[in-house]
């Protein structure tokens, strides 16, 4: 697949994805997220185990700046709700993948870059990292979910103070609140990331891919997340690696999980 504005290695069963705009501090231009979207389908569709994937920005300064903003003052009220409904669309793809995705903050993640992290399953930040949500600074409000997403990882008073302020944020405040799970030294930003990829590759993808759809069921308000785990339960106690996982247990051995 060729793409202009991303590039996506496969790493043995670990994905990353890089937005490859620098120049623009990746700002997520319509194609972006486009490709965004294609991307993530070639991974769906791969035949091998996926341990996860990992989401960074090119260049020493942005994971992403924002939506490319030099194109709102032509949108209009049609433009606008099209460009938010396709990157939510887009992003909520991510929220929703069966493998954990993991956004390695590199540097700055404003307004629709940190909305698309925190679509992501885990944020890694390395030490660089500045965090906010400029766009009422712009005469906008958010438009990939920021008014939903940050305050179910920093609650409402902090998130309302973020989106109303426009304040900016280094990583230490960002892992204070709550909007990262970890804050690394820039250059061990992706190998850090991997290997958090590589401890969850080891355990039953059954069970991963079910917990991500029960917790994301949580914040769903067509389902019944208890409901879903239940079912999840069911599921998982009735597969191959169920019984694997309590074999090697008992035996005191490494499993080897087959995901079905
Ligand atoms: N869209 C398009 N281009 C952008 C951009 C964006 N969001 N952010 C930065 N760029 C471009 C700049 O225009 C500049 O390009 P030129 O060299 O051609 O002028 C280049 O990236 C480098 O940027 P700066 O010179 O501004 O770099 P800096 O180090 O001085 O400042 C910054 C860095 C603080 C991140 C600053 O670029 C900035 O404030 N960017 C805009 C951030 C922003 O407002 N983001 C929200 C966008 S709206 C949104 O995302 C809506 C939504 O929810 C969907």
């Amino acid at each position: 697949m060729d793409y202009k504005n991303i590039s996506l290695e496969d790493e043995g069963g670990i994905y990353l994805l890089t937005l490859q705009r620098p120049k623009a501090l990746n700002a997520l231009n319509w194609e972006t997220i486009e490709e965004l979207n294609m991307a993530l389908n070639v991974i769906m569709e791969s035949k091998a185990k996926v341990k996860g994937l990992i989401v960074t920005g090119s260049g020493d300064k942005a994971f992403a700046a924002g939506a490319d903003l030099k194109h709102f003052p032509d949108l209009g009220y049609e433009g606008g709700v099209k460009l938010s409904r396709q990157g939510n669309e887009v992003f909520s793809r991510f929220e929703k993948a069966p493998f954990p995705v993991i956004a390695a903050i590199n540097g700055f993640a404003l307004g629709g870059g940190l909305e698309f992290a925190m679509a992501c399953h885990l944020r890694i930040a390395s030490d660089r990292a500045r965090f906010g949500q400029p766009e009422a600074k712009l005469g906008l409000t958010p438009g990939y979910a920021a008014t939903q997403r940050l305050p179910r990882y920093i609650g409402k008073s902090q998130a309302l103070y973020l989106l109303l302020t426009c304040e900016m944020i280094k990583a230490d405040r960002a892992f204070q609140l709550g909007l990262v799970n970890e804050v690394v030294e820039h250059e061990r930003l992706l190998e850090r990331c991997r290997e958090i990829l590589n401890t969850i590759g080891d355990l039953a993808p059954m069970a991963i891919s079910e917990i991500i759809r029960c917790v994301n069921a949580y914040y769903d308000p067509n389902m019944d997340g208890f409901e879903e785990e239940v079912q999840s339960f069911g599921k998982c106690m009735a597969s191959e690696d169920l019984q694997e996982g309590v074999n090697a247990f008992v035996e005191k051995r490494k499993p080897g999980f087959i995901g079905r």
